[in-house]
Formats: structure tokens, C-alpha cells, sequence
């Protein structure tokens, strides 16, 4: 039997060992004869500090310990998750697959489906939604839904435009059959005519990379792009859930630049007491930054059971998304 939606039953999430603020990054670009400062970074983005993965520490090791909280949270049997799915741009390899060796990690050996799905920052709104239709059509009843990044890698600490937006994490949650209302509405989008602005083109040739395997982003047309989708995603989600901003509980947009966020949920109308902002302290976590959030807000207590979240994303590719959730 298919039911009519998926719900989200735990969430987790795990920001790695390395906190790194903002004085601490400019002191290690300093050393590079890079110029930044803790004002600057504070001004222009929102950002305070962000923590990076200690050497030994891999994105399916940050995955691993945000889905193992998040199938506690839900109370279900690890072996009851039919499908994985990790959101990332920053995978331990080219393949298998980190949503393979978050499996093999979680020790589950129940044959559960594991891909990754690759939208950078909008990732978890991507995966979110692609979870979201294979439990609504009765494909799986359990899917853990994963948003897991280590940015830092692809940092370039000689690039000061990008270096100290970035952070590394993870969040998961786990989404189940119900018959009572759970994900209400997707939208995505995507215009690879774009993909220039934010990406990290490089490849593998022969055992050697060929072009560049550190991010490169030209932030301002960046921020356009994203003021102008932001809004209009999140309004097209709204109409196809039948519903108005103000019938939004909790704003969770992908933490980026808290000028962007602030422009997001006033052109939506809603009071900025209702988005919930990790900016601060985690810096962007690309498709981590949503799950985070969100599982910071399920545990504080402000996100309820039954509250309605509308969460949105922008990234490379150029990718955008939003999903609206009855928790
Ligand atoms: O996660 C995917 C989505 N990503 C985003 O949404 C990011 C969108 N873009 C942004 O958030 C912003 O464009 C940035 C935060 C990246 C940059 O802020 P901005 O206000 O657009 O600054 P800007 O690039 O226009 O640069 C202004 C000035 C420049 O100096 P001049 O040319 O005016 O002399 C930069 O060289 O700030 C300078 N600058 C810095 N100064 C100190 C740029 N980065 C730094 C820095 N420290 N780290």
C-alpha cells in the first residue's frame, strides 16, 4: 500500500573536531600574506567561526555520527532504513558512493539502497524531495536522508573571497510512511548555463587532476542569483501546498550570507524571529547547513511536532530548491 506522505521521525547532526574562528583564520591568512579580518566577515556574511574535519576525520565519518543520532532520535532499528541517501559535493571518493560506506559504516546489511545525490548547497532539498517520492510511491517505508560536507578540503586559503565563507558538518534525518501529513510540497531547479559562478572544475585523468580541484565562486553574482530564486521557489512550494507564508512556522534557508537569509524571509513576509540561523557559528556547510539547522531547532525545542518548516537552498550548478514539512 502507498501512503499519502513521508514524515520526518528523528534528526541528528555533528559538526566535526576543528573550531576554527574567525581571529583564527585570519591569523592563519596572515601567514600567507592574505589580508581579513573578524569585522569583515562578520559584516558582509554573519559568519563568527566554523569548524573543519581534523585530517583523519572523512564526510561519511561526519554522516556516520548524524544519522546515528538521528535513527536514536527516531527510535527505529537501524535495519529498518531501506534507503540512503547522502546530499554532497565533497564525498570521501569518486566511487563507491559515501551514502555506500555510511551503509556499510551504520552496519547495515539489509541490502537498503545507497546513492548520493550531487545539487551542492540545494543538495538536501534535492534529496529531501527524491526521498520524499520513492516512500509516497511505496518503494521504501524508512529512508535516512543525509546532508554531509567537508568543504574545507576544497577551500583555497590563498583566495579570501572564499575561504572564509566555508565550514564542515553534517545532518540527517529519518523520513518515514504516514498516513498523516508529513513533506507537503516540493520545488526544484536547476540552469547549468551557470555553472561557472560556483564550482570546483576539476577531474581525473590518468590518476592526475586535470583544471582545479579548489572551489571558485564569483560571490557577488552569486548573491544575486540567489536573492532573485530564493524568494520565488519558496512561493512556489507555498501554491503547491495550498498555503501562505504566514502559515509558516519556521523559516530554514541554507546559511550562507545572513544578508541573503534576512532578504529572503522579509520579502516573504515573515518576522526574522521565525528563521532559524546557525550562520553564526557553523559558516556554510553547503548541504549540510539545512539538516543542521534543523536538528539545532528540533533539540532546543523550538521546532515542534506538527509545526510547519519551509526549508530552501541555492548552490552550485546553478541548483535551487525548497520543501515545506509538517513535523
Ligand atoms: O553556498 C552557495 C551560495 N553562496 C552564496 O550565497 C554566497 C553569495 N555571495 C556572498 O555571500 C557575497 O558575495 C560574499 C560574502 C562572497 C562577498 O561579499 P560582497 O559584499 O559581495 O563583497 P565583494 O565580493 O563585492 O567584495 C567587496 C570588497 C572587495 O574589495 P574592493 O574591491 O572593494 O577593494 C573585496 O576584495 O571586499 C573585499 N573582500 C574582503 N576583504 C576582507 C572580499 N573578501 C574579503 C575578506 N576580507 N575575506
Amino acid at each position: 500500500m502507498a501512503y499519502s506522505y513521508s514524515r520526518v521521525l528523528g534528526t541528528g547532526s555533528y559538526l566535526p573536531r576543528i573550531y576554527v574562528t574567525n581571529q583564527m583564520l585570519a591569523k592563519r591568512l596572515a601567514q600567507n600574506g592574505i589580508e581579513t579580518s573578524d569585522e569583515w566577515i562578520v559584516a558582509r556574511t554573519g559568519i563568527h567561526s566554523r569548524y573543519f574535519a581534523a585530517p583523519d576525520q572523512t564526510t561519511s565519518d561526519l554522516a556516520l555520527i548524524a544519522a546515528q543520532r538521528a535513527i536514536v532520535a527516531a527510535s527505529i532499528d537501524f535495519q529498518a532504513i531501506e534507503l540512503i541517501i547522502v546530499a554532497t559535493s565533497t564525498p570521501d571518493f569518486i566511487f563507491p558512493s559515501t551514502a555506500c560506506l555510511v551503509q556499510d559504516k551504520l552496519g547495515i546489511r539489509n541490502g537498503s539502497a545507497a546513492f548520493d545525490v550531487q545539487a551542492v548547497c540545494s543538495g538536501f532539498a534535492y534529496a529531501l524531495a527524491v526521498a520524499d517520492g520513492l516512500i509516497r510511491g511505496g518503494t521504501y517505508r524508512n529512508a535516512l536522508v543525509i546532508g554531509a560536507e567537508t568543504f574545507s578540503r576544497l577551500l583555497d586559503f590563498r583566495d579570501r573571497t572564499t575561504c572564509v565563507l566555508f565550514g564542515d558538518g553534517a545532518g540527517a534525518v529519518v523520513l518515514t510512511e504516514s498516513d498523516r501529513p508529513g513533506m507537503l510540497a516540493s520545488a526544484l531547479h536547476a540552469d547549468g548555463s551557470y555553472a561557472h559562478i560556483l564550482c570546483a572544475p576539476g577531474h581525473v585523468n590518468g590518476g592526475v587532476i586535470q583544471g582545479s580541484a579548489l572551489l571558485h565562486m564569483d560571490g557577488p553574482a552569486v548573491f544575486k542569483l540567489a536573492v532573485n530564486v530564493l524568494e520565488k521557489v519558496a512561493r512556489e512550494a507555498l501554491t503547491k501546498a495550498n498555503m501562505s507564508a504566514d502559515q509558516i512556522d519556521w523559516l530554514i534557508p541554507h546559511q550562507a550570507n545572513i544578508r541573503i537569509m534576512y532578504g529572503t524571509c522579509r520579502k516573504l513576509g515573515l518576522p526574522v524571529e521565525r528563521m532559524i540561523v546557525t550562520l553564526g557559528e557553523h559558516g556554510n556547510t553547503s548541504a549540510a547547513s539545512i539538516p543542521l539547522a534543523l536538528d539545532v531547532a528540533v533539540r532546543d525545542g523550538r521546532v515542534k511536532s506538527g509545526d510547519r518548516v519551509l526549508i530552501e537552498g541555492v548552490g552550485g550548478g546553478f541548483t535551487w530548491g525548497a520543501v515545506i514539512i509538517c513535523m
